[in-house]
């Protein structure tokens, strides 16, 4: 596994608790330094415990040295970081770095599956192969394989473990063969795997991805609408998803979508669409709309609060959704310059981001809590809905804001009972 980011990290350690012999290489000495002392270098649920057992078990090694890596492999599998550029395509330097690589260390009579395990644009894995065939020694044995990754942070063990569905790309039954073995323990549980080519295969991902961004841009469409007509949101999307050719997922209105990978692969789609000519609209759309969230948000604020100059405002939540401390795209990164634009002075809490965050803002005040965090707050905008901010201390909160305004941006409470409360209340579509 070349590539000790999120998907590296979190794929070589659940190969090797389904009982493979992983090495997990990275160029950054200092990280592999860390994980052999047991450190993970982001937050993650289950995660340390998984490695480390892993680790003891001898099955998972960290390594600097590729070739180390790479002479025992089996399949070799590209999970290096694909930062998105200027105009929103994904640079593929370091994957094809890496290609490169690895194909000097391919050997013949020693047969290997080259695979990319990141995010790629369509043809990259045609290309790592073009780059293996310039790199390698005559008569080397090996394939290219594609085989995308459907994690969610913060679940992303249980989802690898019992994924809806395996997707592999390849261009030979040898190959195909090979990279369903590894996935042995998940077929046990009947899970579906896709084979097939490798430009469906790289497709599959960012078409899975812009669809869910689509559906929650839908969504928050209509919640926009809802408001308008005097409808409730939550319980049209309710019955929406009762509808089983819809589904109940992925239909909660509120600050839109953030994190490392919507924002980036739905970019990134409608840069592939633009350059063969299909002009992916409904991506587009859903882009949009999605930018235009915090904005919506600040609005309802301003309602509720009037001028926010010299108002002092709480921020419950900067991860980009609960259980992570991935600020990446979080919608926090665009409220808090526009709160200050408009005069306000900001607080926030997380229980896990403010770190990260912090490397963006390392001015912005941090409080311990939710009700440090509102002690003295002109208002109180709910970014993230971690669990301790959906259970309140309703009470405790009204006596430490200065007003009791509260935007609930991603609806968690009832809009009835906070105005029985007597909070100035407002959320989205409700
Ligand atoms: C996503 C995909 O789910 C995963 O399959 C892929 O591999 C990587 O991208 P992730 O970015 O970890 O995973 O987060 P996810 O749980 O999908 O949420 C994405 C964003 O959408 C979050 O900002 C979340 O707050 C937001 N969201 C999600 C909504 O606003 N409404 C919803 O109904 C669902």
């Amino acid at each position: 596994m070349v590539g000790t980011g999120y998907v590296g990290l979190v794929s070589g350690a659940c190969f090797a608790d389904f009982g493979h012999e992983v090495w997990c290489v990275d160029i950054n000495a200092e990280r592999i330094d860390q994980l052999e002392r047991g450190e993970i270098p982001f937050y993650e649920p289950g995660l340390s415990a998984l490695v480390s057992r892993n680790h003891a078990s001898g099955r998972l090694h960290f390594t600097t040295d590729l070739a180390a890596g790479v002479a025992p492999a089996d399949v070799v599998m590209i999970a290096v970081q694909t930062p998105p550029m200027e105009n929103g395509e994904a640079d593929l330097r370091f994957v094809m770095q890496v290609a490169r690589d690895v194909g000097e260390l391919l050997l013949p009579n020693q047969y290997k599956v080259v695979c990319t395990k990141s995010t790629v644009p369509v043809g990259t894995a045609r290309e790592v192969k073009k780059i293996l065939t310039e790199a390698a020694p005559e008569g080397a044995a090996y394939d290219v394989a594609s085989n995308p990754e459907f994690l969610r942070e913060g679940s992303s063990i249980e989802d690898f473990m019992r994924p809806d569905r395996v997707v592999i790309g390849t261009e030979t039954p040898r190959a195909a063969e090979l990279m369903q073995s590894l996935y042995r323990p998940v077929y046990l549980l009947h899970t579906p795997i896709v084979t097939t080519d490798l430009e469906s295969s790289e497709l599959i991902k960012y078409a899975a991805n812009a669809y869910l961004a689509v559906k929650i841009s839908y969504i928050n469409e209509m919640s926009d609408l809802c408001e308008k007509l005097g409808a409730q949101v939550d319980v049209v999307a309710r019955a929406m998803g009762l509808d089983g050719r819809i589904g109940p997922k992925f239909l909660h209105a509120g600050l839109g979508f953030g994190g490392s990978c919507l924002p980036k692969d739905t970019k990134a789609i409608v840069q592939m669409g633009e350059q063969v000519g299909v002009p992916m609209r409904l991506i587009r759309g859903a882009i949009e709309i999605n930018d235009g969230r915090a904005t919506g948000a600040i609005q309802k604020l301003e309602a509720l609060l009037g001028s926010l100059e010299g108002k002092r405002i709480a921020l419950l939540g900067l991860a980009f959704k609960p259980n992570t401390d991935d600020v990446r795209e979080a919608p926090a990164l665009r409220l808090v310059p526009m709160l200050r634009e408009r005069g306000a002075t900001v607080v926030a809490c997380d229980p896990e981001a403010t770190e990260t965050f912090r490397q963006f803002f390392p001015d912005l005040e941090i409080a311990s809590d939710p009700y440090a965090a509102a002690e003295g707050a002109d208002g109180l905008l709910l970014v993230t809905e971690w669990n301790p901010y959906r259970e309140l201390d309703l009470a405790r909160l009204q006596d430490a804001l200065n007003e009791a305004v509260f935007v609930d941006c991603r609806n968690v409470y009832s809009p009835k009972r906070m105005r029985e409360l007597g909070f100035r209340y407002d959320s989205f579509g409700r």
